[in-house]
């Protein structure tokens, strides 16, 4: 929510009238949340390789054709109003958590580049800095984010040529997200109120509870 409300400021931050100096402390703000963020996302994906269980990355990140015929019997089962039981997440809950992650890992990668490219920050920030003052070691050490002093123009308007993509891919990465999770709460939400079997609580406490038995259990004691 941090990253979200601080990149909607930085992008509507001249209608917002914000001066450079508002918006580079935003984007400093912003990116160091951003870095929270990227370390929460790595143990997540350390998590994915390292249990067993239902979240496991084989569990979700699966497409082979095994998985797209499951998912049209489950889209199928889904029209005849006869939603099979999961314990793990349903064929479109993977769909969609592969969806939010690709946008998150893209989000990341792109974010520490535009940390680099507009605030001089780690981990690409320090090479960045040099190309923009020319490898000058007098300008690199005065240099500050956000002024166009001690920068050699040339390299500095072939940086920003580079960097155009990344931000382009941040924004619309961004706007995906944004319809992304708003899709996700609404599965969520529809899933409760069909299955009836606790699936929000579920992300805290780890017990669903169903009516019929889930098709994904495959212990039968
Ligand atoms: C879910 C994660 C993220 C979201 C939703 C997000 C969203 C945004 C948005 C909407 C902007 C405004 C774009 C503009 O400049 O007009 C922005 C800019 C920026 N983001 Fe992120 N961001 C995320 C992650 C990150 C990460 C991980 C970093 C770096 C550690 C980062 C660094 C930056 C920087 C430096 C800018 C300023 C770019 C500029 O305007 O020149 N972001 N972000």
């Amino acid at each position: 929510m941090g990253l979200i409300s601080l990149g909607l400021i930085i992008l509507y931050s001249k209608n917002l009238g914000v001066n450079t100096d508002g918006k580079i402390l935003l984007k400093t703000l912003h990116a160091y949340l951003g870095y929270v963020f990227v370390i929460n996302l790595i143990v997540r994906i350390i998590y994915f390789f390292s249990n067993d269980s239902y979240s496991n990355w084989k569990a979700i990140f699966s497409f082979g054709k095994k998985d797209i015929t499951t998912l049209k019997l489950f889209i199928k089962a889904l029209k005849e109003r006869n939603m099979p039981n999961y314990l793990g997440h349903n064929p479109i809950a993977k769909l969609m958590i592969s969806l939010l992650f690709l946008l998150l890992i893209i989000q990341a990668i792109s974010g520490l580049v535009l940390a680099g490219t507009d605030l001089y920050l780690p981990p690409f920030g320090h090479e960045i800095a040099k190309w923009v003052t020319g490898e000058d070691p007098n300008k690199l050490a005065a240099l500050q984010p956000g002024s166009k002093e001690n920068l050699d123009m040339n390299a500095y308007n072939e940086m920003r040529i580079f960097r155009k993509p990344f931000i382009t891919v941040h924004i619309y990465a961004f706007y995906s997200l944004l319809i992304a999770i708003l899709l996700h709460i609404v599965a969520v939400i529809l899933s409760e109120i069909k299955e009836k079997s606790g699936l929000i609580s579920s992300m805290i406490t780890g017990n669903k509870f169903f009516s019929k038995k889930p098709i994904d259990y495959d212990n039968d004691e």
